[in-house]
């Protein structure tokens, strides 16, 4: 049974496409504080087929027009990472707040023009990096934050499966395509080394300083072979910590994502698995207070549903916000940006002195 809160946070979701299908359009309809105003998309097919299923109140095919409503408060942006920032800066001038799928975008520049922008305005926005919503990584940020003191290192890693297509096409819904769907020119994931870091790297360094904080320097190395790309990135983190990244996509296994992290008082250990099975990561978080391993169950691990949960909170209630701000954003693209030229020349990379895109 759904229940809704009194106050939602009115919603329109641009993009029809596999992200909106597999997470936005049910998350929000689930979500307890939101609803499902509008979908827009450009391909009437598409956009005919989702409104079918999902019943909004209205459906627009032009972006413009959604966002001159003025029964939307809020927009998701479930488009191609290329489309974020310029959708998003629309967004902002029309005065809705903005939950924009990660990446923030795929340059610092046009990263650092939009919160600029953010700057000028009241609005929400956020980053769609839901690991920060699955309830056992919120429990080990919260664990060390409040009882680890000292964080001394982290490790953190991100495997994608070569199985992974066998276990999405079971747990998502058959994905309705369209010849009419808008895509940036060119093929963008042609280019895996640079597709691969934008599209999973942009979880696994948010993840990192989600729970460590600030990346000032990383020195990273590469390795790519039978069709997996490997990054081995030694951190830095501004508190004094010391890190260390590992992406390997896809790896001969099950897919995988986890964190140590080792404190003055405490240690954390953490599985995460493939966010589509909606489950919280195992993660046990040891203190020396009690000298025990402390758990959460996360009976509730639609991440894609509590992200939305969490940025109407954030608007409706002013609470403060759990997802990736624009900060968050432009952090993770320095530091995807510092990975990939710190592969290219081998030497150590200051995140504050990059530019440019992957
Ligand atoms: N958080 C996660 O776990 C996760 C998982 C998968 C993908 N993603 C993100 O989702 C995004 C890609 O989503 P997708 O695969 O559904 O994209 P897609 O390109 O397949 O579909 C996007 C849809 O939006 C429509 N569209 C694009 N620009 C439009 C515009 N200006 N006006 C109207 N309609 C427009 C297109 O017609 C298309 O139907 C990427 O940013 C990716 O990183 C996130």
């Amino acid at each position: 049974m759904l229940t809704k809160d009194a106050q939602r946070l009115r919603i329109g979701v641009l993009g029809a496409g596999p992200i909106s299908q597999f997470a936005h359009l049910d998350a929000t309809r689930k979500a307890r504080n939101a609803d499902l105003v509008a979908i827009c998309d450009a391909a009437e097919d598409l956009l005919a087929r989702m409104a079918a299923v999902h019943q909004p109140t209205r459906t627009y095919t032009d972006y413009a027009a959604m966002l001159a409503d003025p029964e939307i408060d809020a927009v998701i942006i479930g488009v191609a990472d290329q489309f974020h920032v310029a959708l998003a800066q629309q967004a902002l001038a029309a005065g809705k707040h903005v939950l924009v799928e990660k990446p923030l975008g795929v340059s610092v520049e046009e990263c650092e023009a939009l919160r600029a922008s953010v700057a000028t305005t009241q609005l929400v926005l956020q980053v769609g990096n839901n690991r920060r919503f699955d309830p056992g990584v919120a429990f080990a940020r919260t664990f060390i934050h409040e009882q680890m003191g000292q964080v001394m290192a982290l490790k953190a890693w991100y495997y994608d499966s070569f199985y992974r297509y066998t276990m999405t096409d079971n747990l998502q819904p058959i994905p309705q395509l369209s010849a009419q769907a808008r895509r940036p020119a060119g093929n963008p994931k042609a280019d895996k080394q640079r597709y691969f870091m934008l599209t999973h790297g942009s979880h696994l360094v948010d993840t990192a300083r989600f729970l460590a904080g600030e990346i000032v320097q990383v020195q990273a190395r590469f390795i790519q072979r039978f069709d997996a790309y490997g990054w081995f990135v030694a951190v830095d983190f501004a508190s004094g910590a010391l890190g260390h990244l590992d992406l390997i996509i896809p790896i001969q296994g099950d897919f995988e994502e986890g964190f140590q992290v080792f404190g003055e008082q405490g240690s954390v250990v953490a599985r995460g698995y493939l966010p589509w099975y909606h489950k919280s990561s195992h993660v046990e978080c040891f203190s020396a207070r009690d000298r025990q391993y402390h758990r959460v169950l996360g009976e509730d691990s639609y991440t894609y549903k509590l992200q939305i949960e969490g940025f109407a909170d954030a608007i409706l209630h002013g609470k403060p916000q759990q997802g990736a701000t624009v900060e968050d954003g432009v952090a993770a693209m320095r530091a995807m940006v510092a990975i990939a030229r710190s592969v290219e020349s081998g030497a150590p990379v200051q995140l504050a002195e990059v530019s440019g895109g992957v």
